[in-house]
């Protein structure tokens, strides 16, 4: 679809639209070979070559974002006075829309997926498309066998909501640490089922969204763009 230049430039993050004018105004911007000077003039992002420069200009309609969210960071766009997963996105890859796909508490750590694609983040959020989100949890004890079934028929929370069946699996011999598998994500979910079931929960750690694991080479704070592979992952 063909859009203004200007606009085209501007929306990819590295432009102010004011700056992308200019560029144009400029005759630094070519398009298919040709030097445009009207910013208004229109060309399709997915099919035309744009230069800036004499550079290849990069169009990505959208852009998805693993980020290993370090603790005391919020999963929003904005929040006055708290460092957001926004802020962590380095100046190459903002643009203008992102929002974090799914909330993790201030206090968790690990997977976020931040996106400007809409609908995409609708689906891998909707529990009724089953993408399963992968947990690991300390808690403060052992979650006795019994309760532990529950997770499988559905844990009741405290305020009498009845989650989505979940899996857990411990992990070490004293039952303490636990991967938790969940299809849905009401606020709080693991804590609160934690505590439905007599524990408590000290660290949470998102490992993993359906088939896409964590990429353990991104230290806390750090980022990277998928591959459209990895995308598709996460709907798996
Ligand atoms: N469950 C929680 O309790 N907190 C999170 O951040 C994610 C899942």
């Amino acid at each position: 679809m063909k859009e203004r230049l200007d606009k085209i430039l501007a929306s990819q993050g590295a432009f102010s639209r004011s700056e992308a004018r200019q560029l144009v105004r400029g005759g630094r911007v070519q398009v298919n070979g040709v030097t445009v000077r009207a910013a208004d003039e229109k060309a399709d992002p997915q099919s035309d070559q744009i230069t800036v420069d004499g550079k290849a200009f990069t169009y990505r309609k959208y852009v998805y974002i693993m980020l290993n969210k370090p603790q005391g960071v919020v999963s929003a766009s904005e929040s006055p006075g708290d460092v957001t997963v926004i802020d962590l996105i380095p100046p190459e890859l903002k643009r203008p829309g992102l929002f974090p796909a799914g909330r993790l508490d201030k206090d968790t750590t690990g997977f976020v997926l931040v996106t400007d694609d809409g609908a995409f983040a609708h689906e891998i959020l909707s529990p009724k498309k089953h993408v399963e989100k992968n947990y690991i949890a300390l808690l403060a004890r052992r979650i006795p066998a019994e309760e532990q079934k529950r997770f499988e028929q559905g844990v009741t929370l405290a305020d009498g909501y009845e989650c989505l069946p979940a899996a857990i699996r411990e992990m070490n011999d004293d039952g303490t640490l636990v991967e938790i598998k969940l299809r849905e994500g009401k606020y709080h979910q693991i804590k609160r089922m934690a505590a439905a079931c007599g524990s408590h929960v000290t660290a949470l750690h998102r490992a993993a969204m359906g088939a896409l694991t964590l990429d353990e080479t991104l230290a806390p704070g750090e980022c990277r763009l998928l591959t459209e592979e990895e995308k598709q992952k996460i709907r798996e």
